[in-house]
């Protein structure tokens, strides 16, 4: 299936650049405040600064979402034949003239074009191809950019994540279910002027036998939706079982300190906690893991998001079957997040954490330094004799009642005003630790110096430190020097 032939793809993406429609441009011509306002779904500063230029156009078509007269947009598309666009989708007819019939989105230098128009709501079809969503901009964020040999997008959809990873790798390859998205992701490639290799099929399967040097997946992960389904969201498989299969196929698709990382959902099970559901899914050997969670939605919110988001929102009797079948799998919640894997050597080690708070971004930061931890030897043998160093931007916070002699501290926190920007309470006597740790004196002399101080057993008093001291190295708060 194609959308438009090569060629005429690639004159669409020429009278794109042409008309200089881009995130940047919008900007500069109509004003950061207009821009901004229309990002929030507010129009009028647009709408009363487009006139019939061809980059005005291209707005009106493509950001707000309205429709333009006939020469207009032949002015503004050309060297793309109006008959061209109308035939293939890009626009269709209406009373005031002609409207988008797909949308455009904006994805660093790339422009993508999708199913997904400016500015509508309502029913998706079944093979609706997502634009450029919350998701979408998460994996972007968070996925490493560093030079690679190899490249897969798996669910690739409009092509998104697989043109961001052609600007650092020497081949891409996106895989895609659905012939819809593989025809935009062709479409998108040649727009753009990039060379993607795409392939038809289901999940792994088009990549079976193959490794690469890094994998994304912004994946069909929606949980147990009964019934037919939509593609971009549901996966076909039971319950979290899309997430499962990419955990256990992860260090086959990667080359020896490759790296993959996807989003996904995972049920809240009764009596099960989900990082221990996650990291049962791992092999048991060669894989780094750091899962994160970013927020848990209880079924019923669940289902009525997903319910919105394909426009089915009036289904009850659909919504009750979605909550019967969680009650059978006795689900709390559904969490989502993200996944990062890197194929290392010796036993798994699966890092399962909770972020619902704003990151620093860029996402992609937290992975690598996350990853950098990860790999490093942290055992007791090697922190005894290692040199700590407290983390800039690390801040001792604490709270106090007023006692008979004063002020009291009832509890104390570490925060982190970068990075992560975890927060963490600890003891008193992890506080007196921390305070030493300017990198220094080594962590055997430290512990000795306390045990002193509190009549402690040295020994007995480093079993109980260090797995918060490693914990607080992993999380960041603390950096061997
Ligand atoms: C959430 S969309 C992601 C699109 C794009 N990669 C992004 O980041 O915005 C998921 C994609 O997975 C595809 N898909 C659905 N079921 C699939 C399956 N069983 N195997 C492969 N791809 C599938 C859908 O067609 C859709 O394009």
């Amino acid at each position: 299936m194609r959308l438009l032939e090569d060629d005429a793809a690639a004159r669409l993406g020429e009278a794109r650049r042409k008309s200089g429609f881009d995130r940047a441009a919008l900007s500069a011509v109509y004003g950061p405040d207009a821009a901004a306002a229309a990002g929030r779904g507010d129009y009028r500063a647009l709408l009363a600064a487009c006139g019939d230029d061809p980059f005005d156009v291209w707005a009106r078509l493509f950001t707000v979402g309205t429709a333009v007269p006939e020469r207009a947009a032949a002015a503004a598309l050309a060297p793309l034949g109006l008959d061209e666009a109308l035939g293939c989708g890009l626009l269709v007819r209406s009373a005031d003239g002609v409207a988008a019939g797909w949308g455009l989105h904006f994805a660093g230098e790339a422009v993508v074009f999708s199913d997904q128009r400016p500015n509508t709501t309502g029913a998706r079809s079944r093979d609706h191809v997502l634009g450029v969503g919350g998701a979408s901009e998460l994996l972007l964020d968070a996925t490493l950019r560093t030079e690679a040999r190899t490249a897969l997008d798996l669910g690739t959809g409009c092509g998104v994540q697989a043109l961001a990873l052609a600007g650092h790798a020497e081949t891409v390859t996106g895989t895609d279910l659905s012939e819809r998205a593989l025809a935009f992701a062709a479409l998108n490639a040649r727009v753009n002027g990039v060379e993607l290799e795409l392939l038809r099929g289901d999940l792994l399967e088009p990549v079976a036998g193959r490794r690469f040097d890094l994998v994304v997946a912004n994946p069909p992960f929606v949980v147990g939706t009964p019934g037919e389904g939509w593609t971009y969201r549901d996966g076909g498989r039971e319950a979290d079982g899309v997430a499962a299969e990419l955990a256990a196929a992860s260090t086959d698709l990667l080359n020896p300190g490759g790296t993959m990382q996807f989003l996904a959902n995972w049920l809240h099970v009764r009596g099960e906690s989900w990082s221990e559901r996650l990291a049962g899914w791992f092999p048991a050997s060669e894989a780094s893991v750091w899962a994160v969670e970013r927020e848990v939605l209880d079924p019923l919110d669940y289902v009525r998001t997903w319910q919105r988001d394909s426009g089915e929102s009036g289904e009850a009797a659909q919504a009750a079957a979605w909550l019967d079948r969680f009650d059978e799998l006795e689900v709390e919640g559904i969490g989502f997040g993200m996944v990062n894997v890197r194929r290392t050597e010796g036993p798994s080690e699966v890092r399962c954490e909770e972020a619902r708070h704003a990151v620093e971004t860029p996402w992609a930061d937290r992975v690598a330094e996350r990853f950098a931890v990860l790999g490093a030897d942290l055992s007791p043998e090697t922190l005894w004799n290692s040199r700590l160093r407290l983390a800039e931007g690390v801040a001792l916070q604490q709270a106090a009642a007023l006692g008979e002699e004063g002020w009291e501290v009832e509890r104390q926190w570490l925060r982190q005003r970068d990075g992560m920007r975890y927060a963490e309470e600890i003891e008193p006597l992890l506080v007196a630790f921390l305070g030493a740790c300017d990198g220094t004196a080594p962590v055997r002399l430290q512990v000795q110096l306390l045990a002193e101080t509190y009549g402690a057993e040295t020994a007995m008093l480093y079993a109980q430190l260090h797995q918060v001291v490693r914990r607080l190295v992993e999380r960041g708060f603390l950096e061997p020097v």
